[in-house]
């Protein structure tokens, strides 16, 4: 079930340096969410925050709050690894587990469940979401062989299909087709069309066209100058940002006017 992302308040630092400030937003189910911004403005740190990757980082801490529906993920007794089963992410690079075959990358989650699954249960799970990744075609006659054979666009999907296929409510993406090509790319993009029926989809990407095409809403974020906090200028439907945004900022940003 997807859920609803409420943040509020969030500052995250390394450190002594505060990364971004006061971060306050709302995140719906079953939709992409984008995240636009110049470089250093904090957006993967931002995205790291929301399933607490980024207190594994030496130094890494927030302040503020991240409601998952009711549930408070930096809550007393919040087990930080059962977040980031519930809170899946997909890379920049295509990290595949490089000397596991295709078919234990995908299952590579389920074995850290500790749940014990038959071999027909695992075998289904697997098919079902290589299909869902729209991979199953292209690997179902090597999925012995290593995941690192795959070209970056198909690794790409492999990562999407081993983050799903713990069930998560939500999938974070962190500018996951900066490393492929166009062909790839627009792969990626139908995916995340389709996954956002099931989940709630928060992609950091730097090309607005993409930012334009794929997602529901759009969150620009900024920082006054190099070394200040980064902070978010304003989030509303995609088509008000890209062609009326609010903030003045946000227009010099999409129409290049920036930097
Ligand atoms: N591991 C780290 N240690 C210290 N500072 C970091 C680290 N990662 C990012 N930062 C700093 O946090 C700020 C935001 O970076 P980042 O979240 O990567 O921005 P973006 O993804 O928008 O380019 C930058 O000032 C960056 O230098
Ligand atoms: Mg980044």
């Amino acid at each position: 079930m997807a859920k609803r992302i409420d943040v509020g308040e969030l500052t995250a630092y390394y450190g002594s340096h505060r990364a971004i400030d006061g971060i306050t937003l709302h995140v719906e189910p079953e939709s992409v969410t984008a995240f636009i911004g110049p470089s250093g403005c904090g957006k993967s740190t931002f995205l790291r925050t929301l399933n607490r990757m980024h207190e594994v980082t030496p130094g890494g801490r927030v302040e503020g709050k991240v409601m998952l529906d009711n549930e408070d993920l930096y809550g007393p007794g919040v087990d930080p690894v059962s977040v980031r089963r519930t809170v899946g992410m997909v890379f920049q690079r295509p990290n595949p587990f490089p000397t596991m075959s295709i078919y234990d990358n995908v299952a590579a989650g389920l074995k850290l469940n500790g749940i014990k699954y038959r071999k027909s249960e695992l075998d289904d799970i697997v098919e079902k979401n290589l299909r869902a990744a729209n991979l199953w075609n292209e690997v179902k006659d090597r999925l012995n062989r290593p995941g690192s054979g795959l070209s970056g666009g198909q690794q790409q999907r492999l990562c999407i299909a081993r983050a799903t296929a713990v069930e998560p409510e939500v999938l974070l993406m962190d500018e996951p087709c900066s490393a492929l090509d166009p062909i790839s790319t627009l792969a990626i993009e139908d995916l995340i069309d389709k996954l956002k029926t099931r989940y709630t989809i928060v992609i950091v990407t730097h090309n607005m066209q993409q930012a334009a095409r794929v997602s529901d809403r759009t969150a620009f974020f900024n920082l006054a100058a190099i070394g200040e906090p980064g902070k978010l200028i304003e989030v509303d439907a995609t088509e008000k940002i890209f062609s009326n945004p609010s903030v003045q900022a946000t227009e010099d940003y999409i129409s290049g006017r920036f930097g």
